[in-house]
């Protein structure tokens, strides 16, 4: 009973958002709310700036921050909240893909100025692959954004998805005066407020409480009854089941920076978001509630002290209880590793810890036995389903400039490229090697990583590839068309065959040329 008192009372989510539409800002007002942090400003630093392409030295200061905030749990009302960090850069974007894989919801954070942007399109595309129930805040009304309604539609239309609106906004920019709660039938006031950590809520007995009209003036009134009623006739309740299956995504309006909406976001979360959410492995459904310890790795991390060339492994705990000590399964290696330092996080602090449970996220330091997707048992041949590889978009042959440092170079790109950082295609044996990320920034932190971290000098040399695609269907087709296409043909750290396809055309050429053979552009297939 109390290990799914455990688990019932965790909620393990990420905040996903374009950059600077607010998601580092609304991670800090959370744990204001929490009361893990006292000033805000405290997790302002946890991103990589934009201004940071080549500056290393920035890089690696803020690779540290991220390690330190990759997951930030507090309490509040009952629920442990784990929120696992995404890093806000677009050339990291895989690494939120894979972060994704160990949430059990999203919260979506949309400036309201600019709507739906490209990078929160990719992000909702993941979300719906894997049906991740996610709720929407608009963010920065206290700016003169677009219409709240033709916000609503944009999403709808751009993240295909449905909404439901939880709060309406009355004005927006420097006329806004707050939000009605639909459900609640009351009304939140504005005040700007960085500090403040309780809202100003007025609980009204319905729309024509004449109280309204003086809180917010009577022309405002007016038309947020004309609003209400839209809406009601319009989205009606919200049902729960379809947010579950996210179908259906609640949304509210508010300002991070001026803690305002935000505790009724949090209050709706920790009601309606889901608790550890079972997992499918390649063999079976894995339920948190099982009594034996499951868990996978979805994020690796490089230890800070580039001397001591150890790294830091993220296990998402799925089911039983994860003990310190204990002997697990490396299902991957069939090895049995155990771990004397596991640790938590709780806020910016890490400790260690004795025990773990679903939804948990437990830091283990790894010396090289880890690659993104392993899974941990306590015996059991499983295999976690879902850690999909994606095609990159940038592809460059790894050319070593020291024949020396072979070795150290072979090592230090299998490692970095298990962490995640970046892919990688063999060809003649391992003799050509091409890299592919999804951002430039990417080839800058390899190289600084390689040259400082294993001592291998190497240069990126650009190589045309349009995308790389796994390929399923027909083996015989396959066995041909790898023939044929020899010079274009790699294999990825698991063996698989990709095609490197130059450009879009020759890749439709090749699909169409090829009717049996099925191309694609991620390797989720394959799991
Ligand atoms: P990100 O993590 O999604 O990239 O965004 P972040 O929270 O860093 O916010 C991006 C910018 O938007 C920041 O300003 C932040 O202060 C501002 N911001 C966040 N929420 C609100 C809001 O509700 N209203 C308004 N008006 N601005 C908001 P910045 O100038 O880039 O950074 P800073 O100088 O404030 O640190």
């Amino acid at each position: 009973m109390a290990y799914e008192k455990e688990i019932g009372k965790r909620k393990t989510f990420a905040i996903i958002s374009h950059p600077d539409a607010g998601k580092t800002t609304l991670t800090e007002k959370f744990l204001l709310f929490g009361g893990q942090i006292q000033t805000a400003g405290a997790v302002k630093s946890n991103k990589i700036k934009k201004t940071a392409a080549s500056d290393f030295m920035e890089i690696e200061k803020q690779r540290g921050i991220s390690v330190a905030t990759s997951v930030m749990s507090f309490e509040y009302k009952g629920t442990l909240v784990n929120i696992l960090d995404t890093p806000g850069h677009k050339d990291f974007a895989e690494d939120t893909y894979r972060t994704l894989t160990a949430v059990d919801s999203v919260i979506l954070v949309i400036d309201c100025v600019k709507g739906v942007e490209e990078q929160t399109e990719r992000l909702m595309e993941v979300c719906r692959m894997r049906q991740t129930p996610v709720i929407v805040f608009i963010n920065k009304m206290d700016r003169d954004g677009k219409d709240p309604f033709d916000l609503l539609d944009e999403l709808e239309e751009k993240l295909n998805i449905h909404v439901h609106p939880m709060s309406w906004p009355i004005n927006g920019g420097s006329e806004f005066k707050g939000v009605y709660l639909l459900h609640d039938k009351s009304l939140n006031l504005f005040e700007s407020s960085k500090t403040k950590i309780s809202d100003d809520v007025v609980k009204l007995n319905d729309l024509n409480d004449p109280q309204i009209d003086v809180l917010v003036g009577e022309k405002n009134a007016n038309k947020l009854r004309d609003d209400a009623e839209l809406i009601d006739g319009v989205y009606g309740e919200l049902n729960k089941t379809e947010y579950m299956h996210a179908n259906i995504a609640p949304v509210f309006f508010g300002s991070a920076l001026n803690n305002f909406g935000i505790q009724e976001l949090l209050d709706t979360f920790i009601t309606i978001a889901p608790t550890p959410l079972p997992r499918p492995t390649a063999s079976r459904q894995v339920d948190p509630m099982e009594q034996k310890f499951t868990g996978f790795i979805f994020k690796i991390h490089a230890n800070l002290d580039p001397k001591h060339r150890d790294r830091i492994a993220f296990l998402r705990v799925c089911s039983g209880r994860f003990e310190r000590n204990k002997p697990y399964e490396h299902t991957r290696l069939d090895k049995q590793l155990r771990f004397a330092n596991p640790y938590t996080f709780l806020a910016q602090s890490k400790e260690v810890v004795d025990y773990a449970y679903p939804g948990d996220v437990v830091g283990l330091y790894d010396t090289g036995n880890f690659k993104i997707g392993d899974t941990l048992t306590e015996g059991e041949d499983l295999q976690f389903k879902g850690i999909p590889s994606f095609s990159p978009e940038i592809f460059r042959e790894l050319i070593n400039l020291d024949p020396m440092k072979s070795k150290q170079l072979d090592k230090g790109i299998e490692q970095l490229t298990d962490e995640g950082l970046a892919s990688l295609f063999k060809q003649d044996l391992g003799s050509r090697r091409f890299v592919g990320t999804v951002g430039e920034l990417q080839f800058e932190v390899l190289q600084y990583r390689l040259e400082h971290e294993y001592g291998a000098k190497c240069r990126f040399e650009h190589r045309a590839i349009h995308k790389a695609c796994w390929m399923s269907g027909d083996a015989e087709a396959i066995k041909e068309f790898m023939k044929f296409r020899m010079t274009n043909i790699a294999m990825d750290k698991d063996g698989q065959p990709v095609f490197l396809a130059e450009t879009a055309f020759i890749l439709r050429m090749a699909q169409e040329n090829n009717p049996k053979i099925q191309f694609h552009t991620t390797s989720e297939f394959k799991v």
